[in-house]
């Protein structure tokens, strides 16, 4: 319990979202911050970031979530970036197979990378985006082996979104800050 004139100090949270190019990183933090969507592809150079607030039991958080470049060359990031993430979302495209099939890479390169103090418990979260597509007709990748994978990298959490019709975002964001606040 605070007393009055206590201040509770506000907690920010360090996320990093990695994937293919295409799979849907960014339009995925537009629709979470600023509830919009656009059809226009337009590649991420090196990576930027957008903040979020909310509230998670009494505690007031801030997440800063780090979108990047899924095109190679684009990818401009050194250790330094990676270095004291309290969360990694992975993002694959459902409806294509080889975005599934490159994130081992993602999950290994992250690990190197930010070389955290627990990588066995480090949080992750995978997303697999784009349901929308042709009423879900034209999914490459069942639900059932996305959440083998995530069995095998360790129970990590995963959700089917669509930054398009905003399915499931809000929930997995909320899951990535509750992980984010857990691992700190
Ligand atoms: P890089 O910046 O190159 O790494 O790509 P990215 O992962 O940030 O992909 P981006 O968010 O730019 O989306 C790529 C394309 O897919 C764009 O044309 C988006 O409009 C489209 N897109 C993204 N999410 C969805 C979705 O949930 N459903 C549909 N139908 N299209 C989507
Ligand atoms: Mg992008």
């Amino acid at each position: 319990s605070s007393s009055p004139g206590t201040f509770r100090r506000r907690t920010l949270l360090k996320v990093i979202v990695l994937g293919d190019s295409g799979v849907g990183k960014t339009s995925l933090m537009n629709q979470y911050v600023y509830k919009k969507f656009s059809h226009q592809y337009k590649a991420t150079i090196g990576a930027d970031f957008v903040t979020r607030e909310l509230q998670i039991d009494d505690k007031l958080v801030t997440l800063q979530i780090w979108d990047t470049a899924g095109q190679e060359r684009f990818q401009s990031l050194g250790a330094a970036f990676y270095r004291g993430a309290d969360c990694c979302v992975l993002v694959y495209d459902v409806n294509v197979l080889k975005s599934f099939e490159s994130l081992s890479n993602w999950h290994l390169e992250f690990l190197k990378q930010a070389n955290p103090a627990n990588p066995e418990t480090f949080p992750f979260i995978l997303l697999g985006n784009k349901v929308d597509v042709d009423g879900g007709h034209s999914c490459a990748v069942t639900e059932k082996r996305a959440r083998e994978w995530c069995d095998l990298k360790g129970s990590l959490p995963y959700f089917e979104t669509s930054a398009k019709e905003d399915i499931n975002i809000d929930e997995a964001f909320l899951c990535v800050a509750q992980a984010a606040l857990e691992s700190g």
